[in-house]
């Protein structure tokens, strides 16, 4: 069977997608981009993002294994061929965006900027504006990893609400759904965590009307994609005091150009999407087991739904 893996600036690696999946299935050719052969050969492709013309010539396709978690990139190939897709559900990726996702919670929750720049002034404050209510987190979106990030802040004792397509039903959370629900969801966080898929119905979703139902102060953090935020609006809502800050993982466009206002606002944090790298290591496993199944005419796990894209 012969596999073409196609690296990407989000999801890179070939020579360890080679070894670790020669491990478990070493009677696969292993391809990449640089030496693809001839496309009628591939039976599989591992991928992140495509480009229209990615499979032109795969006349045996028997599926795509996007090598991420969203797959969105995909169909940015008009000519996404018909066949399954299977996306990466990984409890290790999932626990390395809990920890970002806490890290950026309490970057703000705990005043590390403020502390950094008094800090860089040789000056020992300490802020005492401690409410003693818990602080409210809203999770937009509460699929594999939404669900682990909300479960760790309530362990911490967040309140943590979510926002969904459809209503949910998780114990301590309140549920909010649809769109006539999220100006009410919006309404009542100040931790905004962003964790959607990135859709034709979701991109664009924080705009300047969206980010404006936030109460003060609030505070954006994403680590979905960049296409769920109006960037020109977000920049606008940093700037008049609408958002009290901004902890990205991902941005539109990404990565940001030199000098873009967003490099060096001082409530604005940036990573460069690595909040939960797809890992060879962990994420093989799926890849090779799906393999398996489609080999043996067995449904693969995680299937991508089309319609919805994710
Ligand atoms: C990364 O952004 C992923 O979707 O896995």
């Amino acid at each position: 069977m012969t596999i073409l893996f196609k690296a990407d600036s989000v999801v890179s690696g070939a020579e360890k997608w080679r070894a670790t999946l020669k491990q478990r299935l070493p009677d696969m050719a292993f391809r990449t981009s640089d030496e693809p052969g001839d496309p009628a050969d591939v039976e599989y492709v591992l991928c992140f993002r495509a480009t229209p013309g990615t499979f032109t010539g795969m006349t045996n396709l028997k599926a795509i294994l996007a090598t991420g978690a969203g797959v969105d990139g995909l169909f940015l190939d008009p000519g996404l061929p018909e066949c399954p897709i299977a996306r990466i559900v990984d409890p290790w990726m999932a626990e390395q965006m809990v920890g970002w996702s806490v890290y950026a919670v309490h970057h703000f929750y705990r005043r590390f900027g403020d502390y950094a720049a008094l800090q860089a002034e040789g000056t020992w404050f300490e802020y005492d504006d401690w409410e003693a209510a818990p602080p409210k987190v809203g999770l937009l979106g509460y699929g594999a990893i939404g669900a682990k990030v909300g479960a760790a802040l309530q362990a911490l004792r967040f309140d943590v609400a979510t926002w969904t397509r459809s209503p949910r039903d998780i114990p301590g959370v309140a549920s909010f759904s649809g769109p006539d629900g999220l100006m009410a969801f919006l309404g009542q966080t100040h931790f905004l965590i962003c964790l959607l898929p990135l859709t034709p119905e979701t991109e664009g979703i924080l705009n300047a009307r969206t980010l404006a139902a936030l109460p003060k102060p609030a505070y954006l953090i994403n680590l979905a994609r960049g296409g769920h935020v109006v960037t020109a609006d977000l920049v606008q809502a940093l700037q008049s005091g609408t958002l009290a800050g901004a902890f990205l993982d991902v941005t539109e466009p990404e990565p940001l150009p030199p000098g873009h206002p967003l490099w060096s606002m001082p409530n604005v944090r940036i990573t460069p999407h690595c909040s939960g790298p797809t890992n060879a290591a962990t994420a093989a496993d799926q890849v090779a087991d799906n393999i398996r199944r489609a080999e043996a005419g067995r449904p693969m796990l995680n299937l991508v739904d089309r319609g919805r894209r994710y």
